[in-house]
């Protein structure tokens, strides 16, 4: 006889369900995590959905108005490398998951989004005079920035359904401090704040809300160390965009990529620079100085996404004294350094076996791009060299060197060629063509 379950047990940890109790969850191995829950309570994605039999009909998409796809169900963010990312903008009645670690700037961009939109934010983490000071200090308009000191779901439903299409944008800080249930003694039904139930239950409640009232709800989500969005991955499929703000949090840099998006591509980022004024779009990365070319330093255009960026790379190439030679590469694949290391060895005739590598992308951004394989050559041979790489073109600054190095030394073009080209053009710099890394010796 087919048994029929009645119950599931989902881990309050990575939040996997499953069919029998363990101590240890089977998935993330944590103790203790498995919690039952009834079946019925746990079928979150079918509410609303319900129909009575008879009513069943087909629709044909001929006689269906192309509304959602109308440019009035989008509207711009009024912040352009935001825009970028989410594609033309914030569609109406969609619900945005914003994924960061702890103090990355999420709250401070979205306080410029409500601050420069109008709308909602409900504060689960800070009190309204706490946002009231920032959204001050960052020069923003109090006026259309209403604060809900709250961490009841219910309580912004209620809210919503009163004001009832006053708010285009509802911001949600944060998703790990909201609760389905009683939020005096901070646990429900479902558990503790925090919980992957409490998480789940909160975010499919405000998904219905979105969809409900056409309002773009927002929610922040803290990301632990292991990259998960606390717990639950699970909750990537019940929105409709997942943003990730990441960045180094000593660096001023920041990059807002999108990993998953159904109203548009995947593939764009946002650069950000965080100042004492807030977040603010960035075109190109950190270019010290004049242009003038540096002993170990080269620029470079990387690709992210779609979008093309210039940066430099620095190189800091020292006798060592140690057996073992150091190798650091900050910002760029620590297999890719080696190997360009080996290849400088090789090709160049470099002694590197003698001495210590260093490599960084200033910035603190992390490139994953080989199109930089080239100028992380150049930056380490002009170290070693201790000269500076030639100046070129009409105003004599320093030029670009873009391409992949094989591992016999050849130069390649890489995707998106064309796309750098003209941005290093238009930023004044000559593009080198290099076939082979011998031809450095050229240059510097
Ligand atoms: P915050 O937006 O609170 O981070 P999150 O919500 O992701 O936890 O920002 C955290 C850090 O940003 C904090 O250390 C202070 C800094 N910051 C600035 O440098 N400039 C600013 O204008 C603001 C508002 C914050
Ligand atoms: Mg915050």
């Amino acid at each position: 006889m087919k048994k029929i379950l009645e119950t599931v047990f989902v881990c309050n940890n990575c939040g996997n369900e499953f069919a029998k109790w363990s101590g240890q969850c089977p998935t993330c191995k944590s103790w203790n995590a498995l919690q039952e829950f009834p079946i019925s309570n746990n079928q979150f994605p079918i509410k609303g959905k319900k129909r009575s039999l008879g009513k069943i009909e087909v629709k044909k998409l001929s006689e269906i108005k192309e509304e959602n796809n109308t440019n009035q169900n989008v509207f711009s963010t009024q912040i352009s490398e935001f825009d970028r990312v989410l594609g033309k903008g914030i569609v109406r009645g969609s619900v945005v998951l914003f994924a960061g670690e702890p103090g990355i700037g999420k709250s401070t961009l979205l306080t410029q989004l409500v601050g420069k939109n109008g709308g909602l934010y409900v504060a689960g983490e800070e009190s309204a005079e706490q946002i009231n000071l920032r959204v001050r200090r960052l020069g923003l308009s109090p006026e259309r920035f209403d604060v809900l000191e709250t961490n009841s779901v219910e309580e912004i439903g209620q809210v919503l359904e009163r004001t009832n299409n006053v708010y285009k944008i509802v911001v949600v800080d944060s998703i790990q401090t909201m609760l389905v249930g009683s939020t005096v003694t901070g646990t429900g039904t479902l558990g503790s704040f925090g919980s992957v139930n409490q998480i789940r239950e909160s975010t499919f409640r405000l998904v219905e809300l979105a969809k409900k009232t056409g309002v773009a709800i927002f929610i922040v989500g803290h990301v632990t160390k292991e990259g998960d969005i606390a717990g639950p991955k699970l909750l990537e499929h019940m929105v409709d965009t997942v943003l990730y703000f990441e960045g180094e949090k000593k660096g001023d840099l920041r990059i807002l990529r999108v990993s998953k998006n159904r109203f548009g591509p995947t593939d764009e980022v946002g650069v950000f620079q965080m100042s004492d004024a807030g977040l603010s779009g960035v075109r190109n990365l950190n270019l010290s100085g004049s242009g003038e070319s540096k002993v170990g330093s080269a620029i470079t255009i990387v690709m992210e996404g779609t979008r093309s960026m210039m940066v430099e790379i620095q190189a800091l190439v020292t006798e060592s004294f140690a057996s073992m030679p150091t190798r650091v590469f900050s910002g760029i694949d620590n297999n890719r350094g080696r190997l360009l290391v080996a290849v400088a060895q090789k090709v160049l005739g470099m002694p590197l076996w003698k001495y210590d590598v260093y490599v960084s992308v200033t910035g603190g951004i992390r490139v994953d791009d080989t199109g930089c394989d080239l100028a992380i050559m150049g930056a380490m041979y002009s170290s070693f060299k201790e000269k500076p790489i030639k100046m070129g073109g009409a105003q004599g600054i320093a030029p670009v060197l873009i391409g992949e190095v094989s591992l016999l030394g050849e130069v390649k073009k890489v995707r998106g060629w064309e796309k750098r080209e003209k941005e290093a053009k238009a930023m004044g710099r000559v593009v080198p063509i290099i076939y082979s890394i011998g031809e450095l010796k050229n240059l510097i």
